[in-house]
């Protein structure tokens, strides 16, 4: 089985190691020259743990290739996966999706032979219809079936999703296409992954589905941990109450400063987007992205309140930029609404992020960067934690009180316990759990 993969962003890349892992021969395309310099020399341009030495094994087992020439990787290939990045278009929130009519069209020249084109990137309902279009168009001879085959993997543990999915879901009702996604998915098929063959529509918009579902699930525990802040109840216990049910589940229960990255705020606009076109809006998704913008916007309001109702002049230590850990990805962080507000309301923000600062340094300014997290806490009036990294979750907790003027510490991730931080001395706030007070009398804000 040959494959071409078009696009080595985060899906093209991670998708295509995955395969060449199975066993096919994958070859990634992409029109930017320096990009596949660098992955020609080895190095990645996302930050995803394990990809670069898997990308290392394949290409010296000879089956990961990578070029510029989509022309001649096409020809080869029994099926073609377009994994292009798909933006939220300005101002309208349906997704671009220019580079993928402009890959649909230039595969089309190159196709020889019976061809699947798969569709990888997360495209709404109908673009697959629109794709088989274009390439009829440029290309009345050519034999080939369009499928919808979403990803539907996290990043940080990306390479795991694809090895060992929940589900594989492929769009088509193509006998010949199904029959050449069946062996490519061979491996998965050994261990018994469910295998999902649906309609194409059905498929593009089971992508849409689970990521809004999983954005409901986030902003209803983090509307529960806003209830539990006003009652005195703690929402770990509750998550836990409600997750045992096997209805519920309990994964995606965690309270935090609101989801962020490139997927889930994006794929909830676009399907609202897509439910308003067809006359049939997804009024629970609409009013989850209003709650989760407005959330990411408060979370700097817990944070003055943390420090006394004001930060005016004082000095916020900020640990983790990224909107989530093990990745380099400041997209739709949290981390980009929140040290805006608090720089606003007259702070000083020293920040650290293991691996997000170049990323970071992009895209916020006026903070003073640190290299390590007691660094970035080194005189600094309160600490606030905005993304869970593990080596934010074992803190040298004297060290931290010595470093910081006042020992006031906000977690938004709810990494510590408040009791034992209570008993540590820390003024300690964090997401829908009591708080007590500190057993040690420690001068104030
Ligand atoms: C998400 C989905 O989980 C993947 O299945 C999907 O393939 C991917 O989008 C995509 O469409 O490409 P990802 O954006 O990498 O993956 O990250 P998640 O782990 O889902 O986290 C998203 C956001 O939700 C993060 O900001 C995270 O902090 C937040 N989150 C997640 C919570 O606040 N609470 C939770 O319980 C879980």
């Amino acid at each position: 089985m040959q494959i071409a993969m078009i696009g080595t962003g985060y899906v093209g890349l991670v998708s295509g190691a995955c395969f060449s892992e199975f066993g096919v021969n994958v070859t990634c395309v992409d029109n930017d020259e320096s990009k596949i310099q660098r992955l020609l020399r080895g190095e990645m341009p996302i930050y995803e743990p394990g990809l670069d030495g898997l990308v290392a094994s394949n290409v010296k087992a000879e089956r990961l290739r990578f070029t510029t020439d989509l022309k001649s990787a096409v020809r080869e290939a029994n099926a073609v996966f377009i994994a292009v990045g798909t933006p939220s278009r300005r101002g309208d929130g349906h997704a671009d999706l220019t580079y993928v009519y402009a890959a649909a069209r230039e595969i089309a020249e190159a196709l020889n032979g019976y061809t699947v084109v798969v569709t990888k990137s997360t495209v709404p309902v109908g673009t697959g219809d629109e794709i088989e279009k274009i390439i009829r168009e440029v290309r009345p001879d050519a034999d080939f079936d369009v499928v919808s085959n979403p990803e539907f993997l996290r990043e940080g543990s990306a390479i795991n999703d694809f090895m060992r999915p929940d589900r594989v879901v492929i769009g088509t009702e193509s006998e010949r296409a199904q029959e050449i996604m069946r062996q490519l998915y061979r491996v998965l098929y050994l261990i018994e992954t469910p295998i999902l063959f649906t309609s194409r529509t059905t498929s593009e918009l089971t992508k849409y589905a689970a990521n809004a579902f999983l954005a409901v699930k986030i902003t209803f525990i983090n509307e529960v941990a806003d209830l539990c802040d006003r009652i005195g109840a703690d929402v770990h216990d509750v998550a836990r109450g409600i997750g045992l049910d096997g209805r519920i589940g309990r994964k995606f229960l965690h309270a935090g400063p609101g989801y962020g990255g490139s997927c889930f705020p994006k794929d909830t606009l676009a399907m609202v987007r897509t439910a308003q076109t067809a006359g049939s809006p997804m009024r629970i998704v609409e009013t989850v992205i209003d709650i989760n913008n407005r959330r990411k916007a408060d979370m700097a309001e817990r944070i003055i309140a943390a420090c006394g109702g004001s930060v005016e002049g004082k000095t916020i230590a900020v640990l983790g930029l990224t909107f989530k850990p093990n990745t380099d990805d400041m997209r739709d962080s949290p981390s980009l609404d929140i040290v805006p507000a608090l720089q606003k309301a007259g702070a000083v923000v020293k920040a650290f992020d293991p691996e997000g600062m170049n990323e970071a340094k992009q895209m916020l300014t006026g903070v003073s960067w640190c290299d390590t997290a007691y660094e970035t806490m080194d005189g600094a009036d309160a600490v606030a934690i905005l993304t869970e990294w593990n080596e934010f979750r074992a803190l040298n907790l004297n060290r931290v009180k010595e470093l910081l003027k006042r020992p006031v510490m906000i977690d938004l991730r709810n990494i510590y316990k408040p009791q034992e931080m209570a008993a540590a001395g820390f003024h300690y706030t964090s997401i829908g759990r009591p708080s007590y007070e500190p057993k040690l009398e420690e001068a104030m804000v």
